[in-house]
């Protein structure tokens, strides 16, 4: 009883240091309410440098992309699955255009879509990337993949006539912030480029040439 009493005294208690009270669970309690306070400073103090900051959207764009390859088998009678090979290579071209925030790439994603179908899949190595940085990456699709929707063959015999196949590369990351040494986790940017790409020939000469591309940034907010 005595020891309780003395707890209460503690708080208001400026001389020098009390023992500290023998209740049921002292150390659970404050090791609980010193995680909540320090977790909830934290947000905060995050909250606050945001503010501060006014983090910028990422800028990413296709300098130049290439398909070298993009046919569609043709279907057999003894087997009716549609095959798409394709090789299909790009400058992806990020700028962080911020002052003062670096970013740390810890995922990312790249698929490729045509006519709705995913075509490609491929994760790219984590990189750091500096302030008003510009990074460019080389995702390339190059595979043989099985075609299960027929609005497939019937978009790609069209595309092919007019001589341009239009394929999305959608793009998922999972990056933090650095603001003055502190990393804010929780960004998920996300962003899709429609590529129009001219269509592969034969000899290997472009009839025509590929138009640099801005890709459309979902979002870009804490989680
Ligand atoms: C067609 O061939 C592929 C492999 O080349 C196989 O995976 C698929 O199951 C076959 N489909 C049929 C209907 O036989
Ligand atoms: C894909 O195309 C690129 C050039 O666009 C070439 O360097 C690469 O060798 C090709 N890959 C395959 C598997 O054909
Ligand atoms: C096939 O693709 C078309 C167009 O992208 C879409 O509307 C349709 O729902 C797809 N069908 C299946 C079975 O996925
Ligand atoms: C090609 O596709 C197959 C089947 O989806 C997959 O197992 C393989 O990893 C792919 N290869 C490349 C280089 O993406
Ligand atoms: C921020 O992240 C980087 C890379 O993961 C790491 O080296 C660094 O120690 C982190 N800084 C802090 C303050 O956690
Ligand atoms: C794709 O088709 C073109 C012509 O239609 C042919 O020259 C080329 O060898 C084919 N490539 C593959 C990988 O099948």
């Amino acid at each position: 009883m005595a020891d309780y009493r003395q707890s209460n005294l503690n708080r208001a208690y400026h001389g020098p240091a009390i023992p500290p009270s023998r209740t049921r669970f002292p150390c659970i309690t404050k090791f609980l309410k010193c995680i909540f306070s320090t977790i909830i400073t934290i947000a905060i103090f995050h909250l606050l440098l945001l503010l501060i900051f006014n983090p910028k959207e990422i800028k990413p764009y296709v300098q130049t992309a290439t398909l070298s390859t993009f046919n569609l088998s043709t279907t057999t009678t003894t087997n009716s699955t549609n095959f798409l090979t394709y090789n299909l290579t790009m400058d992806l071209t990020i700028r962080n255009p911020n002052k003062r925030i670096s970013l740390y790439y810890d995922y990312i994603e790249t698929q490729a879509l045509y006519d709705d179908s995913r075509i490609g899949f491929k994760i790219l190595d984590p990189f750091y990337q500096g302030k008003k940085n510009t990074a460019v990456l080389h995702p390339q699709f190059s595979n043989r993949t099985a075609v299960l929707n027929d609005s497939v063959v019937s978009t790609y015999k069209r595309d092919k006539g007019e001589g341009f196949f239009y394929v999305n590369v959608k793009v998922y990351t999972r990056i933090r912030l650095k603001v003055w040494g502190f990393n804010i986790s929780g960004f998920k940017p996300e962003f899709e480029c429609s590529l129009k790409l001219p269509a592969p020939t034969s000899s290997g000469s472009a009839v025509s040439t590929f138009d640099r591309t801005t890709c459309d940034v979902h979002y870009f907010y804490v989680d």
